[in-house]
């Protein structure tokens, strides 16, 4: 590890006495920072193959499934144009909340920026920290974009609902389960956990107080608990949410398009 933070002040980008492989982390998660937002960006303009299901014209006998991508699924007024993609109406909530992230930050502030590219290593802009101030402070927005990411756990939650909901024989709905309702369980199970490991909604639960007094106090204490333990894995969260959000919209995708087959368990 690097001892003297002056010589490395003076180097180039990337000039470190770390003799690990300090790099891989940054270039990986750089790697998955511009995969992730190419297709994200293509999907959520690209208006087609995003739902099948009973009330479409794509695979009406089966439950109905929704790309995460598309959701809450946006009804467009006839006069706007075709082009116009409902996502772009809704997409703008999660994405913000990631982009506001704390862990998400200091993960893109390193792999995206290489400012600086790894702890002891060298950046390219010498001596410019300044805080997250002027241009940066949007990243106070987090705390809102928590809200809004809370009522989009519901909204997947509803969202499996409705893929275990299969039309039945004789009219009407009966249970039922395929690969896609379990691939958006997984996706709801790993937003659910990336969402209630937020910093944010832990310092709402137990910031500002001396003391957790009282049977609501000892409530508290014990959601508390809760979110603290599940943030000590936020990083993990959000890389593993990150991929199945992303993987759920590819099999929806995939399914809609007809080159998948959506094989029912029961
Ligand atoms: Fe990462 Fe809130 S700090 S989602």
């Amino acid at each position: 590890m690097a001892s003297n933070a002056a010589t490395l002040r003076e180097d180039g980008l990337g000039q470190t006495q770390r003799r690990d492989l300090w790099w891989v982390q940054p270039v990986a998660m750089a790697a998955a920072f511009i995969v992730f937002i190419l297709y994200a960006t293509y999907r959520g303009l690209v208006n087609t193959h995003f739902v099948y299901g009973h009330g479409t014209t794509v695979l009406p006998e089966s439950a109905y499934f929704l790309s995460p991508f598309y959701s809450p699924l946006v009804t467009l007024p006839r006069w706007v144009p075709s082009w116009v993609c409902p996502a772009i109406f809704v997409m703008w909530m999660p994405a913000g909340f990631r982009l506001t992230c704390y862990y998400a930050r200091r993960a893109y502030y390193r792999a995206l920026f290489a400012d600086p590219p790894a702890c002891a290593v060298a950046e390219a802009c010498k001596n410019n920290y300044k805080g997250e101030r002027g241009f940066w402070l949007f990243q106070n927005l987090h705390r809102y974009f928590m809200y809004l990411a809370v009522l989009l756990v519901f909204l997947h939650v509803y969202h499996v609902v409705e893929a275990c909901r299969w039309p039945a024989e004789g009219g009407g709905f009966r249970f039922g389960m395929s690969i896609g309702t379990l691939v958006l369980a997984v996706d709801l199970l790993f937003l659910a956990l990336y969402v209630f490991s937020c910093h944010s909604l832990r310092h709402l639960i137990g910031g500002r107080l001396d003391c957790f007094r009282g049977s609501s106090g000892e409530s508290r204490y014990s959601v508390w608990k809760c979110c603290s333990a599940l943030n000590e894995h936020h990083g993990k969260y959000f890389w593993l949410s990150l991929f199945t959000v992303g993987f759920a919209d590819f099999y929806i995708w995939m399914v809609s398009s007809g080159q998948f087959q959506d094989f029912r368990l029961f």
